[in-house]
């Protein structure tokens, strides 16, 4: 629309935008709402289903004000194209109706749950209000509360069969999401947009029939195979840059076809951007922008920056360790709790140096954000020369509370720790111990001083530390290292709360340290974690480690 038409459109009963040029130049016109509520786009690599996506967006971006409509958008495949959309370092501009956009999600199929997950809630509030105003569908929440903020929803994901792909619980679960918010989506105004340009993510929707039913709009690009009705071909000889858009799930009657403008290119995108960017309402954010390949940053996390020492004397509830961002779309962090109870202790396991790094470093720094100076201890100890720079960097930053502990040293660490427990009454002060590869120590703990050995008194601080504020935040470099530490491979292992895992497969991590049997269903790869506490979680939680702090 012309510039002065920008933003008038209401859609209460919908959203209607112009895709594209039909015969004799008519434009074609894309409608969500009751019916149709959702699409499938498909087509084959470089057929045009993600410029079709920001002609679409544009069109719809360009009619409705960010009150009207909002868009969440997710692409599963490598490239950064829709960064754009989301505030830039070149680029400050960014589009004001776009909540989230999630880019380089393709191993972290987790974000794609977490965006279902979110929107499943937004549905539930949205029904729960309507259910108030004894109403049933968005248009008459609308009107019998005009003061609330219900725009539609457009959650878009490109290449969506990545997330699908698989017959493991985040395939299952995305897919129950999907049919949920599909199926009720429609009355309270979440639509759901899904390109693929693989007959399989098709196909992974095809074996749900109550799912793909409620994709009554099919857009089909040159070549796209399953998109329409069996034995409507349409898509077969359309011409380049062309797609046939079809509002009845995809019949031969329902056949439009439409000449598509280029709209992904940067010249002729960011133009709109900015017109818009600049008519944003004043209180308007910038998109949150989750991108796989980033490294997210502590001191940047809203989680830690909201942590505070007790007010007054008040004594402490018990202090939060934080390990990593969670992959959700709020960017929370991992939280483990450490109050004076048994079992609060964390075992970070596996190989990979650097991560493992990074969740004991974040877990000291945000602890230490709790405590003001002389009011906690912490005792480093470092077994591994790689882990020198940061366990160095950690202890010169916790400065007069910090101990430093190495391979000759570490026994006495223990012994002193184990001498505190033996002791009446409770140390008045926390203390936290952070073990950068133990497992090396295993000999020079195994001596015996005193009748008893350096592993014996770790085990016996493991135990009985948590209950007197002596906690254990530990870096062994495998399961089966870990178990000969804790007392042998059918030693218990409750006295270890929590854990994270690194490059350790799901089945290492069964018996005892998780429940069920097999352990949990975790595929390594590189900077994730799996975060599994056992006094809250069911499941294991995918981490993603803070960047180095320095
Ligand atoms: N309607 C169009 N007009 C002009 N160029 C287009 C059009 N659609 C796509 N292209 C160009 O074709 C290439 C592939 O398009 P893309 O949307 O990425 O395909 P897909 O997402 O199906 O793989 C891009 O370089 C894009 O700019
Ligand atoms: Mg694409």
């Amino acid at each position: 629309p012309p510039p002065e038409q920008m933003w008038k459109e209401d859609s209460a009963h919908g959203l209607t935008a112009p895709i594209g040029e039909g015969p004799h130049g008519r434009p074609v016109l894309l409608n969500l709402g009751d019916y149709p509520p959702h699409a499938l786009i498909g087509g084959p690599s470089g057929t045009g289903k993600t410029n079709l996506i920001f002609a679409w967006i544009g069109a719809l971006a360009a009619r409705y004000s960010p009150a009207e409509l909002e868009f969440y958008l997710l692409d599963f495949k490598e490239g950064v194209s829709f960064a754009r959309f989301a505030q830039g370092r070149r680029d400050p501009s960014w589009l004001p109706h776009m909540r989230l956009v999630g880019i380089n999600v393709n191993t972290d199929r987790e974000f794609g749950l977490a965006l279902l997950r979110f929107l499943a809630e937004e549905l539930r509030r949205r029904a729960d209000a309507a259910k108030k105003h004894e109403v049933t569908k968005l248009a008459e929440l609308r009107a019998v509360d005009p003061a609330g903020h219900w725009p539609r929803i457009v959650a878009v994901v490109d290449e969506f069969q990545a997330l699908l792909a698989g017959r493991d619980v985040v395939a299952r679960e995305a897919a129950d999401l999907l049919e949920d918010l599909a199926r009720r989506g429609r009355s309270q105004g979440i639509h759901l947009v899904l390109a693929s340009q693989d007959v399989r993510g098709i196909e992974a929707l095809w074996g749900r029939p109550a799912l793909v039913a409620q994709f009554t709009l099919r857009i089909a690009l040159p070549k796209a195979l399953r998109i329409l009705a069996e034995r409507n071909d349409a898509a077969q000889a359309l011409p380049k840059y062309h797609a046939v858009v079809n509002a009845e799930s995809g019949m031969t009657e329902g056949n439009q076809v439409a000449r598509i403008p280029s709209a992904s290119d940067w010249e002729t995108w960011s133009e709109l951007q900015h017109r818009l960017w600049r008519m944003r309402p004043a209180d308007a954010a910038p998109a949150r922008l989750f991108d796989g390949d980033a490294v997210p940053r502590l001191t940047a996390a809203p989680d830690f920056r909201a942590l505070t020492p007790p007010a007054g004397d008040a004594p402490h509830r018990g202090p939060v360790a934080l390990l990593g961002e969670i992959i959700d779309v709020q960017a929370r962090s991992a939280a483990l709790r450490l109050p004076r109870a048994p079992g609060r202790n964390l075992a970070v396991i596996g190989t990979r140096v650097d991560e493992a790094c990074a969740v004991l470093d974040s877990a000291a720094r945000s602890l230490a954000r709790q405590h003001r100076p002389g009011t906690a201890r912490y005792s480093i100890a470092c077994l591994d020369p790689d882990a020198d720079p940061v366990a160095r960097a950690l202890y010169e930053d916790l400065a007069d509370d910090a101990a430093w502990y190495d391979e000759e040293t570490v026994p006495e660490l223990m012994a002193e720790t184990a001498e505190t427990l033996g002791r009446p009454g409770t140390p008045t002060i926390p203390h936290y111990l952070f073990l950068f590869a133990v497992d090396a120590a295993a000999g020079a703990l195994s001596a015996s001083t005193g009748g008893r050995s350096g592993l014996d008194r770790l085990r016996r601080i493991l135990h009985d530390g948590p209950e007197r504020r002596i906690h254990v935040l530990a870096w062994w470099r495998g399961v089966a290292r870990m178990r000969a530490d804790l007392g042998g491979p059918a030693a218990r292992t409750d006295q270890i709360g929590a854990w994270v895992a690194l490059d350790v497969q799901g089945g290492e991590l069964g018996s005892s340290l998780y429940p069920g049997t097999g352990g949990p269903d975790w595929y390594p790869r590189p900077w994730r974690g799996l975060f599994f506490d056992r006094a809250v979680h069911r499941t294991g939680q995918v981490i993603i480690p803070y960047g180095p702090f320095r």
